[in-house]
Protein backbone atom coordinates (compact mmCIF):
# COMPACT_ATOMS: atom_id res chain seq x y z
CA UNK A 1 0.00 0.00 0.00
CA UNK A 2 1.26 3.08 -1.18
CA UNK A 3 -0.01 6.64 0.60
CA UNK A 4 -0.14 9.29 -2.47
CA UNK A 5 -0.84 13.06 -1.13
CA UNK A 6 -2.46 15.12 -3.14
CA UNK A 7 -2.51 19.14 -2.53
CA UNK A 8 -5.36 20.82 -2.30
CA UNK A 9 -5.10 24.77 -2.05
CA UNK A 10 -8.33 25.75 -0.02
CA UNK A 11 -9.76 29.33 -0.10
CA UNK A 12 -12.07 30.42 2.52
CA UNK A 13 -11.66 28.20 5.12
CA UNK A 14 -12.26 30.69 8.11
CA UNK A 15 -15.75 31.36 7.44
CA UNK A 16 -18.65 28.74 8.61
CA UNK A 17 -19.01 26.56 5.74
CA UNK A 18 -15.38 26.32 5.02
CA UNK A 19 -13.65 25.76 7.85
CA UNK A 20 -16.86 23.65 9.74
CA UNK A 21 -17.90 21.06 7.00
CA UNK A 22 -14.91 21.41 5.02
CA UNK A 23 -11.92 21.48 6.73
CA UNK A 24 -12.40 19.95 9.78
CA UNK A 25 -15.27 17.50 9.28
CA UNK A 26 -14.03 16.82 6.21
CA UNK A 27 -10.20 17.06 4.77
CA UNK A 28 -8.95 17.09 8.37
CA UNK A 29 -11.06 14.08 9.00
CA UNK A 30 -9.70 12.26 5.62
CA UNK A 31 -6.34 12.64 7.37
CA UNK A 32 -6.70 11.38 10.49
CA UNK A 33 -8.02 8.23 8.87
CA UNK A 34 -4.95 7.62 6.75
CA UNK A 35 -6.51 9.39 3.65
CA UNK A 36 -9.09 7.93 1.16
CA UNK A 37 -8.34 4.35 0.02
CA UNK A 38 -8.20 3.90 -4.05
CA UNK A 39 -9.12 0.89 -5.95
CA UNK A 40 -5.60 -0.31 -6.48
CA UNK A 41 -4.96 -0.19 -2.60
CA UNK A 42 -3.25 2.89 -2.25
CA UNK A 43 -4.23 6.20 0.04
CA UNK A 44 -4.76 8.96 -0.98
CA UNK A 45 -3.91 12.08 1.47
CA UNK A 46 -4.68 15.33 1.18
CA UNK A 47 -2.44 17.76 1.70
CA UNK A 48 -3.95 21.58 1.89
CA UNK A 49 -3.09 24.81 1.87
CA UNK A 50 -4.61 27.42 3.77
CA UNK A 51 -5.48 30.42 1.95
CA UNK A 52 -6.98 33.87 2.79
CA UNK A 53 -6.47 37.39 4.15
CA UNK A 54 -5.62 37.13 8.16
CA UNK A 55 -2.44 35.36 8.10
CA UNK A 56 -2.71 34.90 12.15
CA UNK A 57 -5.61 33.41 11.74
CA UNK A 58 -4.75 31.07 8.79
CA UNK A 59 -2.23 29.48 10.94
CA UNK A 60 -3.94 29.21 14.39
CA UNK A 61 -6.44 26.79 12.39
CA UNK A 62 -3.75 24.94 10.47
CA UNK A 63 -1.71 24.05 13.89
CA UNK A 64 -5.28 23.18 15.31
CA UNK A 65 -5.27 20.64 12.18
CA UNK A 66 -1.90 19.57 12.17
CA UNK A 67 -1.21 21.66 8.67
CA UNK A 68 2.29 23.10 8.00
CA UNK A 69 1.37 25.43 4.75
CA UNK A 70 -0.81 28.57 4.38
CA UNK A 71 -0.84 31.51 2.44
CA UNK A 72 -2.47 35.02 2.02
CA UNK A 73 -1.80 35.31 -1.63
CA UNK A 74 -3.93 33.14 -4.10
CA UNK A 75 -1.86 34.10 -7.46
CA UNK A 76 0.90 32.24 -5.79
CA UNK A 77 -0.18 29.74 -4.13
CA UNK A 78 -2.04 28.49 -7.81
CA UNK A 79 1.49 28.84 -8.99
CA UNK A 80 2.34 25.59 -6.96
CA UNK A 81 2.20 22.27 -7.81
CA UNK A 82 -1.05 21.09 -6.10
CA UNK A 83 -3.76 19.15 -7.69
CA UNK A 84 -7.03 20.70 -7.09
CA UNK A 85 -8.23 24.43 -6.02
CA UNK A 86 -11.10 24.46 -3.61
CA UNK A 87 -13.38 27.60 -2.99
CA UNK A 88 -15.68 28.81 -0.44
CA UNK A 89 -15.64 32.42 -0.12
CA UNK A 90 -18.38 34.41 -0.65
CA UNK A 91 -20.12 33.50 -3.76
CA UNK A 92 -19.48 36.79 -5.88
CA UNK A 93 -15.88 36.45 -5.66
CA UNK A 94 -16.18 32.34 -7.06
CA UNK A 95 -15.73 32.99 -10.87
CA UNK A 96 -12.89 35.03 -10.81
CA UNK A 97 -10.90 32.46 -8.47
CA UNK A 98 -12.05 29.71 -10.59
CA UNK A 99 -10.91 31.05 -13.45
CA UNK A 100 -7.67 31.90 -11.93
CA UNK A 101 -7.24 28.03 -10.48
CA UNK A 102 -8.37 26.57 -14.47
CA UNK A 103 -6.08 28.81 -16.16
CA UNK A 104 -3.55 27.07 -14.01
CA UNK A 105 -4.84 23.81 -14.70
CA UNK A 106 -5.94 22.98 -11.56
CA UNK A 107 -8.98 20.51 -10.92
CA UNK A 108 -11.46 22.55 -9.05
CA UNK A 109 -14.00 22.05 -6.31
CA UNK A 110 -16.25 24.20 -5.09
CA UNK A 111 -19.12 25.27 -2.99
CA UNK A 112 -22.15 26.37 -4.29
CA UNK A 113 -23.66 28.92 -6.03
CA UNK A 114 -20.83 28.31 -8.34
CA UNK A 115 -21.43 31.70 -9.77
CA UNK A 116 -23.79 34.62 -9.67
CA UNK A 117 -25.33 33.60 -13.25
CA UNK A 118 -26.29 30.95 -15.25
CA UNK A 119 -24.37 32.08 -18.10
CA UNK A 120 -21.23 32.52 -15.95
CA UNK A 121 -21.26 29.08 -14.55
CA UNK A 122 -22.39 27.44 -17.99
CA UNK A 123 -19.03 29.91 -19.04
CA UNK A 124 -17.29 28.18 -16.30
CA UNK A 125 -17.68 24.93 -17.19
CA UNK A 126 -17.05 25.03 -20.62
CA UNK A 127 -13.65 26.52 -19.50
CA UNK A 128 -13.06 23.87 -17.02
CA UNK A 129 -13.95 21.14 -20.08
CA UNK A 130 -11.63 23.11 -22.54
CA UNK A 131 -8.60 23.25 -19.98
CA UNK A 132 -9.12 19.24 -19.34
CA UNK A 133 -9.77 19.27 -15.39
CA UNK A 134 -12.08 17.98 -13.00
CA UNK A 135 -15.02 19.92 -11.75
CA UNK A 136 -17.44 19.97 -9.39
CA UNK A 137 -19.96 21.43 -7.13
CA UNK A 138 -20.95 21.05 -3.53
CA UNK A 139 -24.39 19.11 -3.69
CA UNK A 140 -23.98 17.85 0.33
CA UNK A 141 -28.00 17.54 0.95
CA UNK A 142 -27.90 14.48 -1.25
CA UNK A 143 -25.51 12.60 0.97
CA UNK A 144 -28.02 13.10 4.36
CA UNK A 145 -28.97 10.35 5.46
CA UNK A 146 -32.51 11.70 5.50
CA UNK A 147 -32.16 12.17 1.59
CA UNK A 148 -30.73 9.10 1.04
CA UNK A 149 -33.56 7.17 2.51
CA UNK A 150 -36.02 8.76 0.60
CA UNK A 151 -34.42 8.48 -2.54
CA UNK A 152 -34.10 4.45 -1.07
CA UNK A 153 -38.08 4.19 -1.08
CA UNK A 154 -38.46 6.16 -4.36
CA UNK A 155 -36.01 3.48 -5.98
CA UNK A 156 -37.92 0.09 -4.37
CA UNK A 157 -41.45 1.99 -5.28
CA UNK A 158 -42.86 2.75 -1.93
CA UNK A 159 -44.88 5.90 -2.56
CA UNK A 160 -47.16 4.20 -5.98
CA UNK A 161 -47.15 7.38 -8.53
CA UNK A 162 -45.76 10.63 -6.13
CA UNK A 163 -48.23 13.35 -5.79
CA UNK A 164 -46.52 16.20 -4.26
CA UNK A 165 -43.56 17.17 -1.98
CA UNK A 166 -43.34 19.44 0.50
CA UNK A 167 -40.17 21.17 1.72
CA UNK A 168 -40.25 23.26 4.68
CA UNK A 169 -36.87 24.97 5.54
CA UNK A 170 -35.51 27.39 7.75
CA UNK A 171 -35.35 28.89 11.62
CA UNK A 172 -35.10 32.27 13.26
CA UNK A 173 -32.05 34.02 12.35
CA UNK A 174 -30.94 37.09 14.85
CA UNK A 175 -31.41 40.65 13.78
CA UNK A 176 -28.72 41.38 16.25
CA UNK A 177 -30.02 44.69 17.63
CA UNK A 178 -31.15 42.55 20.93
CA UNK A 179 -30.81 38.96 22.62
CA UNK A 180 -28.60 36.61 20.80
CA UNK A 181 -26.21 37.34 18.02
CA UNK A 182 -27.21 36.48 14.71
CA UNK A 183 -26.45 32.87 13.54
CA UNK A 184 -25.49 34.39 9.76
CA UNK A 185 -22.95 36.42 7.85
CA UNK A 186 -24.14 39.53 7.47
CA UNK A 187 -23.69 38.91 3.21
CA UNK A 188 -25.90 36.85 3.42
CA UNK A 189 -28.30 39.65 3.38
CA UNK A 190 -27.15 41.95 0.67
CA UNK A 191 -27.96 41.33 -2.50
CA UNK A 192 -25.30 43.14 -3.63
CA UNK A 193 -22.68 40.72 -2.17
CA UNK A 194 -24.07 38.05 -3.71
CA UNK A 195 -26.93 37.42 -0.78
CA UNK A 196 -30.71 36.28 -0.52
CA UNK A 197 -32.39 32.84 0.46
CA UNK A 198 -33.47 32.00 -3.25
CA UNK A 199 -29.88 32.42 -4.30
CA UNK A 200 -28.71 30.25 -1.29
CA UNK A 201 -31.55 27.70 -1.39
CA UNK A 202 -32.75 27.00 -4.59
CA UNK A 203 -29.24 25.59 -5.87
CA UNK A 204 -29.77 23.23 -3.09
CA UNK A 205 -33.79 22.41 -3.75
CA UNK A 206 -32.99 21.60 -7.57
CA UNK A 207 -30.17 18.98 -7.16
CA UNK A 208 -32.70 17.41 -4.33
CA UNK A 209 -35.20 17.60 -6.16
CA UNK A 210 -33.77 16.56 -9.85
CA UNK A 211 -32.00 13.71 -8.00
CA UNK A 212 -34.71 12.19 -5.61
CA UNK A 213 -37.92 12.64 -7.56
CA UNK A 214 -37.49 14.13 -11.41
CA UNK A 215 -36.22 16.93 -13.45
CA UNK A 216 -37.55 20.21 -12.25
CA UNK A 217 -39.40 21.64 -15.47
CA UNK A 218 -41.44 24.57 -13.95
CA UNK A 219 -40.97 27.07 -11.20
CA UNK A 220 -43.05 29.91 -9.77
CA UNK A 221 -41.94 31.75 -6.38
CA UNK A 222 -42.49 34.58 -4.16
CA UNK A 223 -40.57 36.31 -1.88
CA UNK A 224 -40.17 38.66 0.57
CA UNK A 225 -37.57 40.74 2.74
CA UNK A 226 -39.34 40.56 6.18
CA UNK A 227 -37.09 42.01 8.66
CA UNK A 228 -35.42 45.38 6.84
CA UNK A 229 -32.90 45.79 8.53
CA UNK A 230 -30.08 43.81 10.93
CA UNK A 231 -26.68 44.48 12.81
CA UNK A 232 -23.42 43.29 11.24
CA UNK A 233 -20.22 41.43 12.31
CA UNK A 234 -19.01 45.74 13.78
CA UNK A 235 -22.48 46.05 15.68
CA UNK A 236 -23.14 48.26 12.75
CA UNK A 237 -27.02 48.68 11.51
CA UNK A 238 -27.56 48.19 7.67
CA UNK A 239 -30.15 48.13 5.44
CA UNK A 240 -31.74 44.32 4.10
CA UNK A 241 -31.28 43.79 0.24
CA UNK A 242 -32.14 40.79 -0.25
CA UNK A 243 -34.68 38.37 0.20
CA UNK A 244 -35.04 36.91 3.75
CA UNK A 245 -37.73 34.18 2.41
CA UNK A 246 -39.40 32.54 -0.33
CA UNK A 247 -41.86 30.69 -1.05
CA UNK A 248 -41.54 28.19 -4.33
CA UNK A 249 -43.54 25.83 -5.91
CA UNK A 250 -42.03 23.66 -8.79
CA UNK A 251 -43.27 21.03 -11.32
CA UNK A 252 -41.25 17.83 -11.45
CA UNK A 253 -41.41 15.57 -14.24
CA UNK A 254 -41.61 11.99 -12.13
CA UNK A 255 -41.57 8.70 -13.15
CA UNK A 256 -45.29 8.23 -13.02
CA UNK A 257 -46.22 11.78 -14.30
CA UNK A 258 -45.99 15.40 -12.90
CA UNK A 259 -45.53 15.76 -9.35
CA UNK A 260 -46.24 19.18 -7.57
CA UNK A 261 -43.44 20.39 -5.40
CA UNK A 262 -43.51 22.99 -2.62
CA UNK A 263 -40.88 24.49 -0.67
CA UNK A 264 -40.89 27.06 1.87
CA UNK A 265 -37.35 28.77 2.46
CA UNK A 266 -36.86 31.37 5.46
CA UNK A 267 -34.80 32.70 7.83
CA UNK A 268 -37.48 34.50 9.60
CA UNK A 269 -39.14 31.52 10.77
CA UNK A 270 -39.43 29.88 14.30
CA UNK A 271 -39.18 25.85 14.44
CA UNK A 272 -42.13 23.46 15.29
CA UNK A 273 -40.98 20.73 13.99
CA UNK A 274 -37.98 17.96 14.14
CA UNK A 275 -35.29 19.26 12.39
CA UNK A 276 -34.79 22.40 10.36
CA UNK A 277 -35.41 20.75 6.91
CA UNK A 278 -37.99 18.51 6.54
CA UNK A 279 -39.29 16.82 3.88
CA UNK A 280 -42.85 15.19 3.60
CA UNK A 281 -43.52 13.19 0.33
CA UNK A 282 -47.14 12.00 -0.71
CA UNK A 283 -48.02 9.06 -2.91
CA UNK A 284 -50.91 6.68 -3.83
CA UNK A 285 -49.53 3.76 -1.51
CA UNK A 286 -47.31 5.59 0.89
CA UNK A 287 -45.96 8.60 2.33
CA UNK A 288 -42.41 9.45 3.72
CA UNK A 289 -41.16 12.59 5.98
CA UNK A 290 -37.61 13.00 6.34
CA UNK A 291 -35.78 15.18 8.13
CA UNK A 292 -31.30 15.68 7.72
CA UNK A 293 -30.77 11.67 9.96
CA UNK A 294 -34.23 10.07 10.10
CA UNK A 295 -37.36 9.24 7.70
CA UNK A 296 -40.74 8.06 8.51
CA UNK A 297 -43.14 6.49 6.65
CA UNK A 298 -47.10 5.31 6.37
CA UNK A 299 -47.96 2.93 3.97
CA UNK A 300 -51.92 2.77 1.96
CA UNK A 301 -52.55 -0.26 4.77
CA UNK A 302 -51.86 1.97 8.16
CA UNK A 303 -53.49 5.75 6.95
CA UNK A 304 -56.05 6.82 9.60
CA UNK A 305 -59.49 7.81 8.24
CA UNK A 306 -59.87 11.42 9.77
CA UNK A 307 -63.28 12.98 9.41
CA UNK A 308 -63.80 16.68 9.91
CA UNK A 309 -64.97 17.40 13.11
CA UNK A 310 -64.24 20.95 15.04
CA UNK A 311 -66.80 20.33 17.65
CA UNK A 312 -65.10 16.74 19.44
CA UNK A 313 -61.78 17.03 20.58
CA UNK A 314 -59.45 15.19 17.72
CA UNK A 315 -59.51 11.23 18.50
CA UNK A 316 -56.72 10.46 16.16
CA UNK A 317 -52.84 10.80 17.04
CA UNK A 318 -51.70 11.35 13.78
CA UNK A 319 -47.69 10.29 14.71
CA UNK A 320 -48.73 6.98 15.22
CA UNK A 321 -48.71 4.61 12.23
CA UNK A 322 -45.48 5.81 11.06
CA UNK A 323 -42.33 3.41 10.65
CA UNK A 324 -38.68 4.82 11.24
CA UNK A 325 -36.74 3.66 7.63
CA UNK A 326 -33.78 1.48 8.96
CA UNK A 327 -29.83 3.11 8.98
CA UNK A 328 -27.90 1.21 6.58
CA UNK A 329 -24.59 2.68 7.95
CA UNK A 330 -25.42 6.07 6.36
CA UNK A 331 -23.87 8.43 8.97
CA UNK A 332 -21.13 9.92 7.44
CA UNK A 333 -20.49 13.33 7.32
CA UNK A 334 -22.63 14.17 4.13
CA UNK A 335 -19.73 16.93 2.50
CA UNK A 336 -16.88 14.07 3.47
CA UNK A 337 -18.28 11.81 1.60
CA UNK A 338 -18.92 14.43 -1.62
CA UNK A 339 -15.03 15.11 -0.71
CA UNK A 340 -14.19 11.57 -0.58
CA UNK A 341 -15.75 10.91 -3.98
CA UNK A 342 -14.66 13.70 -5.87
CA UNK A 343 -10.82 13.16 -4.67
CA UNK A 344 -11.36 9.47 -6.31
CA UNK A 345 -12.66 11.15 -9.68
CA UNK A 346 -9.43 13.44 -9.69
CA UNK A 347 -6.71 10.78 -8.78
CA UNK A 348 -8.34 7.11 -10.42
CA UNK A 349 -10.72 8.87 -12.94
CA UNK A 350 -14.18 7.71 -10.89
CA UNK A 351 -16.99 8.08 -12.04
CA UNK A 352 -18.53 11.52 -10.54
CA UNK A 353 -21.60 13.26 -11.48
CA UNK A 354 -22.01 16.46 -9.28
CA UNK A 355 -19.49 18.31 -11.98
CA UNK A 356 -19.77 22.65 -13.13
CA UNK A 357 -22.91 21.91 -15.63
CA UNK A 358 -25.17 20.50 -12.34
CA UNK A 359 -23.94 23.45 -9.92
CA UNK A 360 -25.06 26.09 -13.53
CA UNK A 361 -28.44 23.84 -12.93
CA UNK A 362 -29.12 25.29 -9.46
CA UNK A 363 -27.84 28.53 -10.28
CA UNK A 364 -30.79 28.47 -13.07
CA UNK A 365 -33.12 27.21 -11.04
CA UNK A 366 -32.35 30.36 -8.69
CA UNK A 367 -32.39 32.96 -11.47
CA UNK A 368 -36.18 31.46 -12.49
CA UNK A 369 -37.11 31.83 -8.92
CA UNK A 370 -36.38 35.59 -8.59
CA UNK A 371 -37.61 36.24 -12.74
CA UNK A 372 -40.67 34.65 -11.28
CA UNK A 373 -41.12 36.60 -8.12
CA UNK A 374 -40.32 40.36 -10.00
CA UNK A 375 -42.53 39.15 -13.02
CA UNK A 376 -45.44 37.56 -10.63
CA UNK A 377 -45.25 33.93 -13.33
CA UNK A 378 -44.92 30.30 -14.04
CA UNK A 379 -41.63 30.24 -15.69
CA UNK A 380 -40.63 26.66 -17.21
CA UNK A 381 -37.49 25.89 -16.56
CA UNK A 382 -35.05 25.59 -20.48
CA UNK A 383 -32.61 22.20 -20.05
CA UNK A 384 -28.94 22.76 -20.12
CA UNK A 385 -26.89 21.37 -22.58
CA UNK A 386 -23.51 20.16 -21.92
CA UNK A 387 -21.29 21.30 -24.56
N1 LIG B 1 -23.48 23.77 1.11
C1 LIG B 1 -24.13 24.44 2.04
O1 LIG B 1 -25.02 23.93 2.69
C2 LIG B 1 -23.75 25.87 2.30
C3 LIG B 1 -24.20 26.49 3.48
C4 LIG B 1 -23.82 27.82 3.73
C5 LIG B 1 -23.03 28.49 2.81
N2 LIG B 1 -22.64 27.89 1.66
C6 LIG B 1 -21.83 28.61 0.67
O2 LIG B 1 -20.49 28.71 1.13
C7 LIG B 1 -19.94 29.97 0.78
C8 LIG B 1 -19.42 30.66 2.04
O3 LIG B 1 -20.48 30.87 2.94
P1 LIG B 1 -20.23 31.03 4.52
O4 LIG B 1 -21.57 30.98 5.15
O5 LIG B 1 -19.18 30.08 4.96
O6 LIG B 1 -19.68 32.52 4.56
P2 LIG B 1 -18.66 33.18 5.59
O7 LIG B 1 -18.88 34.64 5.49
O8 LIG B 1 -18.74 32.53 6.93
O9 LIG B 1 -17.22 32.81 5.00
C9 LIG B 1 -16.73 33.41 3.84
C10 LIG B 1 -15.25 33.12 3.63
O10 LIG B 1 -14.79 33.95 2.54
C11 LIG B 1 -13.74 34.79 2.99
N3 LIG B 1 -13.86 36.11 2.38
C12 LIG B 1 -14.82 37.03 2.61
N4 LIG B 1 -14.58 38.15 1.90
C13 LIG B 1 -13.45 37.92 1.21
C14 LIG B 1 -12.68 38.69 0.28
N5 LIG B 1 -13.04 39.92 -0.05
N6 LIG B 1 -11.58 38.13 -0.26
C15 LIG B 1 -11.22 36.86 0.07
N7 LIG B 1 -11.90 36.08 0.94
C16 LIG B 1 -13.00 36.60 1.49
C17 LIG B 1 -13.90 34.90 4.50
O11 LIG B 1 -12.68 35.25 5.12
C18 LIG B 1 -14.37 33.48 4.84
O12 LIG B 1 -13.26 32.62 4.89
C19 LIG B 1 -21.05 30.75 0.07
O13 LIG B 1 -20.89 30.68 -1.31
C20 LIG B 1 -22.31 30.03 0.48
O14 LIG B 1 -23.33 30.10 -0.50
C21 LIG B 1 -22.98 26.60 1.41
Amino acid sequence: MTIRPIGIVMNGVTGRMGMNQHLIRSIAAIRQQGGVPLSNGDRLLPDPILVGRDEARLRSLAEAHGISRVSTDLERALAGDDAIYFDATLTNLRAANVRQAIARGKHVYCEKPLAMTTEESLELARRAELAGVKHGVVQDKLFLPGIIKLKRLVDAGFFGRILSVRGEFGYWVFEGDWGPPPQRPSWNYRKEDGGGIISDMFCHWRYVLDHTFGPVTAVQCVAATHIPSRIDEHGNRYDVTADDAAYGTFRLGGRDGDIIAQFNSSWTVRVYRDELLQIQVDGTLGSAVAGLRGCRTQDRASTPRPVWNPDVPNPIDFYENWREVPDSGEFENAFKVQWEMFLRHVAEDAPYSHDFYEGAKGVQLAELGLESWTRRCWLDVPTIARS
